[in-house]
């Protein structure tokens, strides 16, 4: 299949690539020129390990190419995806999906031909019905599918958690975009990868409620840590001695500074 990756940062690059690797024709359009050019003279410009040999072969193949212009690649694509930033509205903490809507704009005068767009980036509920609205009032003719993709990899082992994630969410009730969708991600069927097929606004939902549950079990064991010191206990054995329990199971239970990064402080605050 071809795909296009508007917004060529940590979750573009790194989907883009894996899905070249997966055997699909991938564009990754970004619309910093500086990083374009750096990519294209073959130097990553995020640190994430196997990253570098990942694009490196994936472009060797002529299956991995970097643009600032996605005209044609749009054109010609079976799938449009959504990566950009969704940071955090001043003010009020709400997610600024400015970049989200711009991206839909441009999009929308550009598909040719039935083509499903699905939002990667971290979306609130509702998003995909405001990315089908503005597609529809640029380009009333255009034949196309919203879909509700949410991306849970981590830095660091991104290209581990792409290829191998515990599930792959997809909110769609298009049966066409479904079809599509299980294309791109078919590989993942050797692995028996559970693809959970949900309701747009459901997938949109998972994500931030994901990042809330694990922020919280963060949050939860460094209260214990300071119960532990007022009663002189020891968090790694209370984490340990819960942990155990498959229903809390261990991860994410280390006493420490607090949860950071850049997503669970604002989709924390966007919930
Ligand atoms: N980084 C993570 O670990 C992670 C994990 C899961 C989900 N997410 C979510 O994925 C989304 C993207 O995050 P990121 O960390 O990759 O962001 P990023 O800031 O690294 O990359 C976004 C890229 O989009 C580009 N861009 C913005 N508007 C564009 C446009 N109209 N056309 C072309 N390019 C455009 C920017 O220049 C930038 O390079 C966010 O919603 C984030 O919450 C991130």
């Amino acid at each position: 299949m071809r795909i296009a990756m508007i917004g060529t940062g940590y979750v573009g690059l790194v989907s883009g690539a894996c899905f070249a690797d997966f055997g699909h024709v991938v564009t990754c359009i970004d619309k910093d020129a500086g990083k374009i050019a750096r990519l294209e003279s073959g130097e990553i410009p995020i640190f994430e390990p196997g990253l570098d040999d990942l694009v490196a072969r994936n472009v060797a193949a002529g299956r991995l190419s970097f643009t600032l212009d996605g005209t044609r690649a749009i054109a010609e694509a079976d799938a449009v995806f959504i990566a950009v930033g969704t940071p955090t509205r001043r003010g009020d903490g709400h997610a600024d999906l400015s970049y989200v809507h711009a991206a839909a704009e441009e999009i929308a005068g550009l598909i040719d031909g039935f083509t499903v767009i699905v939002t990667k980036s971290t979306v609130p509920v509702g998003t995909g019905d405001e990315v089908e609205a503005i597609i529809r009032r640029v380009n009333p003719n255009a034949q196309f599918a919203v879909v509700s993709n949410p991306e849970f990899l981590r830095e660091g082992a991104a290209i581990e958690d792409f290829k191998r994630p515990d599930r792959v969410v997809v909110g769609t009730e298009d049966e066409r975009a479904q079809a599509v969708m299980r294309e791109l991600y078919r590989p993942l069927s050797l692995n028996e990868t559970p693809i959970v097929f949900t309701g747009r606004r459901t997938s949109e939902l998972i994500k931030y409620a994901a990042n809330a549950f694990l922020a919280m079990k963060i949050t939860f064991i460094n209260e214990m840590a300071d119960l532990c010191e007022k009663v002189g206990a020891d968090v790694q054995q209370v984490a340990k001695g819960i942990g155990l329990d498959k229903r809390i199971g261990g991860k994410f239970l280390n006493a420490g500074p607090g949860y950071g990064g850049s997503c669970f402080p604002k989709d924390t605050l966007a919930l």
